[in-house]
């Protein structure tokens, strides 16, 4: 088959460079020239595990190519995926602009029977949008379907390759076959629903998951003030198959470039509808403030910051990315330097963008160098190298008090205080 995918960010590079391995003949379309010329040339503008070696693999193989041209891509193409990004608008709800302008684009060049498949995240009603766009331009026949992603940034192209299922929100038979054949080698279960039930799918599990981190946060803050661990707590209901083990670590909250604002754009879809959006409009609230309750808990707790030299681990909003949308480090590191801390930082990918981010703050070659004289370190995130640090060593380099904020819950709270820490976790006494 041959495909277009519209949109070369995060969902869209990695589509098209796992289409490309399954033998199709892939085009990535975008707008940005600067993009597609990087692109072309094996660079990939984030960093993703095994992304690079995909799209250099695509790239060899003549399968994949990126282009600006719609007349170029899009006449050869069975499907056209739509994968741009639907930033919120000003009222919460999703912002179909980019979506209704790549319909346009694409509609002079459709040839007929193209499968246009809306990737993006977008509320019911979208496809009806994208075919009156198309209509207005175009004669040819068509059908408009949704394939809703749910790949993790951090572990994209394995999540692709294998994920727990694949959605396929179309309604005819013959477009359904063309896309059961299209996913055929991703392992994960495929499932057949509406365009609307698909749509409904992403936003419900983004959603869930979000209220999900948010009551455990939630449980996490009454287990500080009560004696209980939350990790005991998670063992113990972890072990009710209905409600399970996994994605119940607590923390300063989610963050990235899906969660907040897929949890916003379906209360305000609801809203638009004239439905109540009470639960999610809660979510987002009590994820919001998290950060600032925990932040003011932590300053009490050291004995303030401020002089204090304090040394940031992670600077991305989660592991194996270089991604900082609504990163921890956002509104971290700002309030550290409000409260007159010396900051230092260090993330093993996150380098270029820190002094945009932050100003002029220390940022470290390596983790040991960073938390050297440090009174208090706070670790955000759970790279690998900063869960598996020396710890002698980091007590021997970093100063009194020897304060380590753990806002992950990735080390021991006994051993760390056996060692001379004081140690704070997350729903820790
Ligand atoms: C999320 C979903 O997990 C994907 O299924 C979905 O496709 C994607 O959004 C999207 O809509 O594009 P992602 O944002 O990459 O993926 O990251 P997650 O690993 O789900 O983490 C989201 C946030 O929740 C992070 O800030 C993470 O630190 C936090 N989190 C996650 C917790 O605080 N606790 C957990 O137990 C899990």
């Amino acid at each position: 088959m041959t495909i277009t995918v519209i949109g070369t960010g995060f969902v869209g590079v990695v589509t098209s460079a796992v289409f490309a391995s399954f033998g199709h003949r892939v085009f990535g379309l975008d707008i940005d020239e600067g993009k597609i010329a990087k692109l072309n040339k094996g660079k990939v503008p984030f960093f993703e595990p095994d992304l690079d070696t995909l799209v250099a693999q695509g790239l060899q193989s003549g399968r994949l190519v990126f282009t600006t041209e719609y007349e170029l891509a899009v006449p050869d193409s069975d499907i056209v995926v739509i994968a741009v990004g639907t930033p919120s608008a000003t009222d919460g709800t999703a912002d179909l602009k980019f979506v209704l302008a790549a319909a346009k684009q694409m509609s002079a060049c459709l040839q007929p029977d193209t499968i246009v498949a809306v990737k993006s995240t977008v509320p019911p009603g979208t496809n009806e949008k994208v075919r009156s766009v198309i209509e207005d331009e175009t004669d040819v026949s068509f059908s408009v379907v949704s394939l809703p992603e749910f790949l993790k940034e951090g572990s994209a192209v394995s999540d692709t390759l294998n994920p727990d299922r694949v959605v396929i929100g179309a309604n005819e038979e013959k477009v359904i076959d063309t896309l059961l054949k299209l996913h055929e080698p991703m392992r994960g279960k495929k499932i057949i629903v509406s365009p609307e039930s698909a749509q409904m799918a992403k936003y419900t599990a983004n959603a869930y998951l979000a209220q999900r981190i948010t009551f455990i946060n939630q449980i996490a803050n009454l287990c500080e003030k009560n004696g209980a661990h939350i990790e005991d707590v998670i063992q113990a209901i972890g072990a009710d198959a209905r409600i399970g083990s996994h994605y119940w670590y607590p923390g300063l909250g989610y963050g990235g470039s899906c969660f907040p604002k897929d949890v916003k754009e379906l209360a305000a879809y609801a809203r638009s509808i004239g439905e109540g959006e009470g639960l999610l409009v809660k979510i987002d609230e009590l994820n919001d403030k998290r950060i600032s309750q925990k932040l003011g808990e932590f300053d009490k707790a050291v004995g303030g910051f401020k002089d204090k030299t304090v040394a940031v681990l992670g600077l991305s909003f989660k592991k194996n990315t270089n991604d900082m949308r609504e990163a921890p480090s956002l509104k971290v590191i700002p309030y550290l330097k409000e409260q007159g801390a010396i900051v230092k930082a260090f993330d093993p990918k996150v380098r270029e963008e820190v002094e945009q981010h932050f100003g002029k703050i220390f940022l470290g070659e390596d983790v040991y160098e960073t938390v050297q004289d440090a009174q208090v370190v706070i670790l955000l995130v759970e790279w690998d190298e900063l869960v598996q640090l020396d710890l002698q060593k980091l007590k021997e380099i970093t100063k009194s008090p020897h304060i380590f904020i753990d806002t992950r819950n990735q080390y021991d709270p006994a051993k760390m205080r056996h060692l001379g820490f004081s140690y704070i976790g997350i729903g820790n006494p």
